[in-house]
């Protein structure tokens, strides 16, 4: 039916309503597509012929790589057997127990059990829910309101679009939602005060936290939510002592923690979960992307123990939960999930996450740190940034209108390496599939420099 690119295109222009794209320039043809057709390990294919080398891994979750048979025959084997069947009033499927089992197993110790969903946002949309559930179960009912942080990403949806501390997702929309509040980011590169060590960095954020919540009243505030490092809102690592100031704050106000690991999840930091790396421990983790590396959609909601058995005497109180969603445990997304994390596991990808990022960063840092527009080079495992200033030495940023950023992603793309420019800030973002070789992660230190330096000179 569809023959030639010109017909998709004029198809994908007339009729497909892309998600976070300017409409305008997409339906009139004036900015550039690329319809995807295959891939395999970092490599993708166009249906030019053009193959890239894929350095964000999709949306940062095609985490073992393009063309994993292992994973699409799981899929079709459950479809055969059994397409679908719910998870309402304890069904199951053989799939979805063994997954929960699965990641119960990989998570921090005081973990108990898993809630699926298929997205980042309605598993961040459940622990809200539950959040809220929970402190009515407490006797709590006035102690509601959630803290992130400007610059985090939970999602899209109403509240976890309010949730996210990102102005292209709130503007135009009425965003950010009671009762959602937004702190400062913990983004040292741009601290307000120079003078500022990464540790007394930390301090700072950790009281203006506190006195937010003195100002709200500490028996409002239900919950912190927080990426263990920043993703969309800039790929920035957190300041040393962070997460460990954060945390006395939250048990001081008794304050619980939900560490949303979407990104981070099964591996993306060297470590299976970002959590144990950063030395948090929370009440709820967010997972998707990594869960399934994207084969399929699914997200989920890990509960700690302590909360759980709240939940429990809820359901002996109240009835059972009035929260699911029909495709909760999907079969086919549950069989992808484990085919998954067997075949990280197999390949041993978390260590070459360690060895392939820490070569990356090294000599993405040696190539870019002394260009007189490069403010930083950061990262941790397998996630890595450049952030591109007009100014180093005076920290002068460039002027959002000169798409800085994106002209220099869009450099990159020609010389056929796919980085991601993050929506807020001249930020080239690298988060590549865990199977990247030493080879691959050169070319895109080398496409990398050579992109920047024809938009910047
Ligand atoms: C940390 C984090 N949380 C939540 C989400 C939302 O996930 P989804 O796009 O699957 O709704 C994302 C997506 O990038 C994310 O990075």
């Amino acid at each position: 039916m569809l023959d030639t690119n010109n017909e998709l295109n004029a198809f994908d222009r007339d009729h497909f309503f892309h998600p976070s794209t300017h409409m305008g320039t997409h339906a009139r043809g004036e900015s550039p597509a690329r319809i995807v057709t295959g891939g395999s390990g970092s490599t993708i294919v166009d249906r030019d012929g053009r193959e890239s080398l894929d350095a964000f891994a999709g949306l940062y979750c095609v985490n073992v790589g393009y063309g994993r048979q292992e994973i699409a025959e799981a899929i079709a084997d459950q479809a055969r057997k059994l397409p679908y069947y719910h998870a309402y009033v304890g069904h199951g499927s053989e799939p979805s127990i063994q997954l929960a089992k699965m990641i119960v197993d990989r998570a921090p110790d005081h973990m108990s059990r898993v809630y699926f969903g298929l997205s980042g946002s309605d598993a961040n949309e459940t622990n809200i829910k539950l959040i809220w559930y929970y402190n009515n179960v407490r006797g709590r009912p006035e102690k509601k309101k959630i803290i992130s942080r400007w610059r985090g990403y939970h999602g899209s949806g109403v509240m976890t679009g309010s949730l996210t501390g990102l102005k292209l997702f709130h503007d135009q929309f009425d965003l950010p939602r009671a009762p959602i509040l937004h702190t400062e980011a913990p983004y040292y590169f741009r601290r307000p005060n120079r003078d500022q060590s990464e540790e007394e960095f930390a301090t700072w954020c950790a009281e203006k936290l506190e006195e937010m919540i003195l100002e709200e009243g500490p028996e409002t505030v239900a919950a912190f939510i927080g990426e263990p490092i920043l993703g969309t809102g800039g790929i920035v690592p957190p300041p040393a002592t962070y997460w460990e100031k954060i945390q006395a704050v939250l048990k001081k106000y008794d304050i619980l923690l939900v560490a949303d690991e979407v990104v981070t999840g099964f591996g993306r930091l060297g470590s299976m979960f970002g959590s144990e790396h950063y030395g948090m421990k929370p009440d709820l983790i967010t997972i998707a992307k990594g869960l399934t590396s994207a084969y399929t959609p699914l997200s989920g909601t890990i509960v700690a123990k302590s909360m759980w058995d709240v939940l429990v005497e809820g359901s002996d109180t109240f009835g059972s939960l009035g929260h699911g969603w029909t495709y909760s445990a999907h079969p086919l997304c549950a069989a992808a999930g484990v085919a998954n994390l067997e075949l990280i596991d197999k390949l041993d990808l978390i260590s070459n996450v360690r060895e392939v990022g820490t070569y990356f960063r090294a000599n993405l840092h040696e190539a870019f740190s002394n260009q007189p527009h490069v403010g930083e080079v950061r990262g941790d495992g397998l996630l890595a940034a450049v952030e591109f200033v007009r100014d180093r030495d005076d920290r002068v940023f460039f002027e959002a209108e000169e798409k800085v950023g994106p002209r220099i992603a869009a450099a990159l793309a020609e010389r056929g390496v796919l980085g991601r420019a993050m929506p807020q800030g001249d930020i080239l973002g690298f988060a590549p599939p865990f199977c990247l070789t030493k080879a691959e992660a050169d070319r895109v230190v080398e496409a990398s420099v050579d992109a920047a330096r024809s938009v910047l000179g």
